[in-house]
């Protein structure tokens, strides 16, 4: 595999250029983006399942960087998208709309008309009341939309509570029980082509054998289907794919493709899947300066110019994310057990506890790995601090591909109502007298 992120002479570099160049052009927090590494992870996925490879759609979610989706669209890949912010991203950033698959159990009336007009390649319908809106929608623009219901197998993913989505009871798709009555309701819709079927059981799935039983359920309903003269031609398999955040051994993508083969053989199917995390999380790294060194009696504490606004995911999944100093430590340095947290007033803003990190000052600087995944999309202006930039690099080249969000551009989007505007004039207050 390759690795966009090693040491050299003493300092982390991203491929070709040092972090601490970057920080020092940039700023910190700042989020930095490998495009080999992403290629890097195309090609494996590429290569286990040739020489026949399925469409790959990104999942966009995972990073929405148009500069992200450019680089994937530039290999061939497609899109998965869950709202209308999504397509109009991955459309911006070249991503053809028949490689466009739309997903999300709140689809709106006007993202639905959007995607119609578009053109895309599939609706991932979630449920019998946006199947009837589609089909209404479709008509009414004298179209015809193609659909697949995503199917709920009752699996339950070995992953974390909050990304699992394939279990009896999680809100996504309906009961794969169900199916059979709901596609023949859509093939009886004028408005609707049935054409495929879809499932999505989770992410941070390492368990091939999780794959494999839900694989098999809507293998097992599309032949149903077939049998009752719905022609499904595709089978979307949803994303998941884990990656190591920690140590953890990497995802087994040739054990992946090989039971893929073996359960759809025969079958004569086109395949989609979704990988989000699996193509962009090692890609990226979050860097951060140490702002301060605080010791009490109980612990060590290490607090970074980022924090759960820049990094939400330790916040909300308890995910740890390995941490590495950007200036590598000495030989035989004496490593210090800290707490590593960030400057939110929340006392979930910590990235974990425990980490061996050599004595670090106040201006030294950090990475998080595993960070390009789920890091800037969740970012947010939480305690007015400015967002993390987002830069990517390429060989030598680097480039800014989101400007840091300052405290006053976030202001210039909010208003104060005429009404109080008139009490300030009344009271004097905020006149600066
Ligand atoms: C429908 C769907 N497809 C694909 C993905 C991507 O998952 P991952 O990033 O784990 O590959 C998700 C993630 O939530 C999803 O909901």
């Amino acid at each position: 595999m390759y690795e966009a992120f090693f040491y050299r002479e003493g300092e982390l570099f991203c491929e070709e250029i040092a972090l601490s160049e970057l920080a020092r052009r940039f700023g910190t927090p700042l989020y930095v983006y490998s495009a080999n590494a992403i290629r890097d992870r195309w090609h494996a996925l590429r290569a286990a399942f040739a020489p026949d490879p399925p469409l790959f759609c990104y999942a966009v979610k995972a990073n929405h960087n148009l500069a992200v989706i450019r680089t994937l669209a530039l290999l061939g890949a497609g899109a998965d998208v869950v709202s209308g912010g999504e397509l109009a991203r991955a459309r911006a950033a070249g991503v053809p709309a028949r490689k466009i698959v739309f997903a999300g159990v709140g689809k709106t009336d006007a993202e639905i008309r959007r995607a119609l007009e578009e053109d895309i390649l599939q609706f991932n319908v979630e449920s019998e009341s946006e199947l009837e809106r589609i089909a209404a929608i479709a008509r009414a623009l004298g179209r015809r939309a193609p659909i697949a219901l995503r199917v709920n197998p009752d699996v339950a993913a070995a992953t974390h509570d909050k990304i699992a989505t394939g279990r009896r009871g999680d809100k996504f798709g309906v009961p794969i029980e169900d199916a059979p009555a709901l596609y023949e309701k859509a093939a009886r819709l004028p408005g609707l082509e049935p054409v495929g079927v879809h499932l999505h059981v989770g992410s941070q799935i390492f368990e091939l054998s999780t794959f494999e039983r839900a694989y098999a359920r809507a293998i097992a309903l599309a032949r149903a289907l077939r049998g009752r003269g719905i022609a499904i031609r595709r089978l979307d398999l949803g994303g998941g794919f884990g990656v190591p955040y920690d140590g953890e051994p990497p995802f087994d993508v040739a054990g992946l493709a090989a039971l893929v083969r073996r359960l759809v053989a025969g079958l004569d199917v086109e395949l989609v899947f979704e990988p989000g995390r699996f193509l962009v999380a090692e890609a990226g790294v979050l860097v951060s300066a140490v702002v301060e060194l605080k010791e009490t009696r109980e612990r060590r504490f290490l607090v970074l110019d980022a924090g759960m606004n820049a990094l939400l995911r330790p916040a909300l999944y308890g995910a740890r994310h390995a941490l590495l100093p950007v200036r590598a430590p000495a030989p035989h340095e004496t490593l210090l057990v800290t707490d590593v947290v960030g400057p939110i007033c929340e006392s979930s803003d910590r990235f974990g506890r425990d980490y061996a990190l050599p004595r670090l000052r106040p201006g030294d600087l950090v990475a998080f790995r595993t960070a390009g995944a789920y890091g800037m999309v969740m970012a947010s202006d939480y305690n007015s601090r400015p967002s993390p930039a987002e830069v990517l690099i390429d060989g030598r080249k680097a480039a800014l591909v989101r400007a840091r969000r300052e405290p006053e551009e976030q202001m210039a989007q909010e208003r104060i109502p005429e009404w109080l505007e008139r009490s300030v004039r009344a009271t004097g207050c905020g006149s600066g007298a």
